[in-house]
């Protein structure tokens, strides 16, 4: 039983290194490892959902429209008072793919998701008026909530397109669809699965607005232009797998995903040039990749733009990645799923291991950290064990889901990360 031997290693590095010696290290506000101390937010061992009542929820336990154990968070987003959990429905009984948990209160412990904006704007393929599966979500600079709804129901080979891919932005402020904007069919293909979003806010303000959405398996980007309303796509073969690297050892599980390309994004700050850089990296790959949002906004360059595009250092062994995110200093974080760790590069240094730091780590409390955000000198981090739940069973008795909270500044006190003064420079070559 591979998943045991490996937590045992894991909760043996917990008693080496947990000055409390208890088998469990994690408690809310007390995660023992690393810089800083990690504080446990939240913490679920399957997830809820707050339903009007007890007997709403019971009956919709009778009737299927919710089964407790097929809940897999994939996403998070804070604002304001608001922290968002996507759900995607890749089994049968998620009663909401897209989800928030109030701030106001300061809780901790396993609160229940509450359906954003609400239950009727949730229901699966019920096209233009229901969320069907939403993944990785943004809230931006203008309180819009970009979300690009995948309208799949399942996993792999089981998948049903319900509904249309089709991008939805909510007015934060309102809670109402401010767009709603259907991918067109040369955006897609057949192999098309979009997971990930970033959204480009320009010098022109709120209205300067692109977001680009990575086909981690058709290959491709699609860039959409909110003063334009339309979009375009855009292939380079460095959105393709590395197929030396579709290996991966996570939670005690050996398993390939060999054709993941094109994943996670991040945004740098605007430049002296006047745009931003995004980076991205396929998730089977090790390697970072670069190139300016000049390229992608423009319709017509971002197809005749090979050359534009900029191969970063490779971050060497283990270190696939699913999310990245870049703050308003130029300081980037990734997850390290086969580290169960998050990772820290200060853009103003040349990308290359040594100019890497880890930030978090946790063998137990951070399998598969699934997503990450930083808002407000806060770094969230979403761990789900993914792959368990997906090639075996979870364990129900246990808590798999957390989500996790760490001061940006505590995270990269004497780390690379920290050793230059901030600040973002500009055209450099990485
Ligand atoms: C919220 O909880 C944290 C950790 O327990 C505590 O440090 C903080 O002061 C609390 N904030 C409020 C507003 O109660
Ligand atoms: C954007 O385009 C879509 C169709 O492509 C259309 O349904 C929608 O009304 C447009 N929205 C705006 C604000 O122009
Ligand atoms: C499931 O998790 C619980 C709580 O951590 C633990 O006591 C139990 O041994 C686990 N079950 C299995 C089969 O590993």
């Amino acid at each position: 039983m591979k998943i045991y031997c490996a937590w045992s290693y894991a909760v043996l590095w917990i008693l080496l290194l947990s000055r409390a010696g208890n088998v469990d290290g994690i408690r809310p506000g007390n995660l023992k490892f690393g810089r800083a101390p990690l504080l446990e937010r939240f913490a679920w061992k399957e997830l809820d959902f707050a339903y009007p009542n007890e007997r709403s929820r019971q009956l919709a336990i009778a009737n299927g429209e919710y089964v407790p154990e097929n809940s897999l968070p994939v996403g998070i987003e804070i604002w304001k008072n608001k922290l968002f959990v996507t759900v995607p429905r890749w089994r049968d009984g998620i009663p909401a793919t897209l989800n928030y948990i109030s701030l106001d209160t300061n809780q901790t412990g396993s609160p229940k998701l509450t359906p954003y904006p609400n239950w009727r704007q949730n229901r699966a393929g019920v096209c233009g008026s229901g969320l069907t599966t939403v993944y990785r979500i943004h809230a931006d600079a203008c309180d819009r909530l970009w979300v690009l709804d995948t309208g799949t129901i399942g996993i792999g080979e089981t998948t049903v397109q319900a509904c249309p891919y089709t991008l939805n932005v909510f007015d934060l402020t309102t809670d109402k669809i401010l767009r709603q904007y259907r991918l067109r069919p040369q955006d897609i293909n057949q192999n098309t699965f979009i997971a990930n979003i970033a959204v480009d806010l320009g010098k022109g303000g709120c209205d300067d607005a692109f977001a680009y959405v990575s086909d981690e398996l058709g290959y491709g980007l699609v860039v959409y232009s909110w003063q334009r309303n339309t979009s375009w796509r855009v292939t380079h073969s460095y959105f393709m797998p590395d197929p030396l690297a579709g290996d991966y050892n996570i939670g005690g599980l050996n398993f390939q995903w060999g054709e993941e390309g094109i994943f996670g994004m991040s945004l740098s700050p605007i430049s002296e040039n006047g745009y931003r850089t995004l980076f991205f990296h396929p998730l089977s790959s090790y390697r970072e990749f670069a190139v300016s949002t000049r390229i992608l906004r423009d319709e017509q360059l971002s197809r005749n733009s090979y050359h534009e595009f900029q191969v970063l250092a490779s971050r060497g062994p283990l270190s696939h990645c699913t999310a990245s995110v870049m703050d308003a200093s130029g300081l980037q974080f990734f997850n390290l799923i086969d580290q169960n760790a998050v990772g820290c590069w200060n853009s103003a240094l040349p990308y290359s291991p040594a100019n890497h730091a880890i930030v978090a780590r946790h063998d137990r409390a951070m399998i598969f950290p699934a997503d990450i955000k930083v808002n407000r000198g806060l770094l969230w981090i979403m761990t789900d064990r993914m792959p368990i739940f997906l090639l075996s069973t979870l364990n129900y008795t246990d808590v798999n889901f957390r989500i996790l909270t760490t001061s940006v500044q505590e995270a990269i006190a004497g780390t690379i990360c920290d050793n230059m003064p901030w600040g973002f420079g500009g055209n450099q070559i990485w």
